[in-house]
């Protein structure tokens, strides 16, 4: 491909994040035009329509994979569409960023890569922002230069600001449950800061605290796991839904000569509050906030591999093994038991 290029890119999905990921790509991205955005809400194509003067609006998605010139696609959908979605772009020739996870389901994920490697010419990149965020790029650094020794242990946690409106729990119904929805990114890093160990057991166990709601899909609101990797290395993933002072994600990596700590307060910002309660500083109210410039880094580094054909350092592998490990964990806690992979 012509480096010089711009690349033509369309959007599939106009919610929560994938309006996010299309404001970016309309004006942030160096090297890409979003040309075209897919969603079956008529509210969503106006937006598109309105808010960015997005050209092509779709309500089909096999009528977007179809638009003249479309070199990428941009799968901000349920995670149960991911698959097939991916599929059909791979066999209309589209290079496909699709946001996290790749499936709930491992034989999904393999059809998947089967596919990706009927079309080597062709990028597949699922997106696990966290790895393009500036302090874990700086703490994945820090251990390749071993400023703590051999890193043998990770905690990790995702926890989401309490939502009264209980967005979540309608998201329940197609997101896999709290481990393969938010844990999946704790997941992907403990494997990538501990050098991508294979898992041997996990257990998991949870509770509704606030939820009961929950019950009908079978998740909780607040989740706890440990798995073991096969050289002794271990990771420990805390999720939860019902945060009251904002969203909290924080990674710990301990070595055998340090620790590394990212995130350890959700600061909002730099400025500090002192007064009759004491000093304090507000938090992130959800994780776009908190992830936003990696979100843009992300959805760059891809097209920046597209255009100059550079190897992706995030491949399916990773992700089919983080959806691996965390439908484990789902089935640990729905049997109470641990499980072996
Ligand atoms: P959402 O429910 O707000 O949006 C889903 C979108 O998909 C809607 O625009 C809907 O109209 C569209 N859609 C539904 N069926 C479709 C179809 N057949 N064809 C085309 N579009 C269709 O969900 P949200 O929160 O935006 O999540 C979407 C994906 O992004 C999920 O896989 C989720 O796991 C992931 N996500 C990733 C995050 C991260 O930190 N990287 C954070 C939040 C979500």
């Amino acid at each position: 491909m012509n480096h010089s290029r711009t690349l033509k890119v369309g959007i599939v999905g106009l919610g929560r994040l994938g309006r996010r990921h299309a404001e970016n790509l309309m004006s942030r991205v160096a090297g890409a035009e979003l040309v075209a955005a897919c969603s079956p809400l008529p509210a969503e194509l106006e937006w598109a329509r309105d808010a960015l003067q997005v050209p092509h609006l779709y309500a089909d998605y096999q009528a977007l994979l179809a638009h003249d010139g479309l070199d990428a696609v941009f799968l901000v959908t349920p995670t149960s569409l991911h698959p097939q979605q991916i599929i059909q772009a791979l066999q209309a020739g589209k290079h496909v960023f699709c946001e996290k996870p790749l499936s709930l389901d491992l034989e999904d994920c393999r059809l998947v890569s089967a596919e990706a490697a009927r079309h080597p010419q062709l990028k597949v990149m699922i997106g696990f922002v966290r790895r393009f965020d500036a302090s874990y790029q700086d703490a994945y650094e820090k251990i390749q230069q071993g400023a703590i020794g051999a890193p043998f242990m990770v905690y990790s946690q995702t926890c989401d600001q309490h939502d009264p409106d209980g967005f979540f729990v309608k998201f329940a119904a197609t997101s896999g449950g709290i481990f393969l929805d938010c844990s999946v990114h704790d997941i992907d890093l403990a494997r990538w800061l501990l050098g991508n160990p294979r898992p041997v057991r996990v257990y998991a166990s949870g509770t509704r605290a606030i939820h009961q709601d929950l019950q009908q899909f079978q998740d909780v609101d607040n989740g706890v796991a440990i798995c073991e990797f096969d050289n002794g290395k271990l990771a420990t993933f805390y999720a939860s839904r019902t945060m009251a002072h904002g969203h909290d994600t924080m990674t710990e990596i301990t070595g055998t000569a340090g620790r590394l700590t990212v995130g350890s307060n959700p600061r909002k910002n730099r400025l500090e509050i002192a007064d009759a309660h004491g000093v304090r500083n507000e938090c992130v109210p959800s994780f776009f906030e908190r992830f936003e410039d990696a979100f843009l880094t992300e959805v760059s580094t891809f097209v920046d591999a597209i255009r100059r054909q550079r190897k992706l350092v995030l491949t399916l592998d990773d992700a089919t093994e983080a959806t691996r490990i965390g439908i484990a964990l789902r089935e640990s806690l729905l049997s109470k038991q641990p499980v072996l992979l």
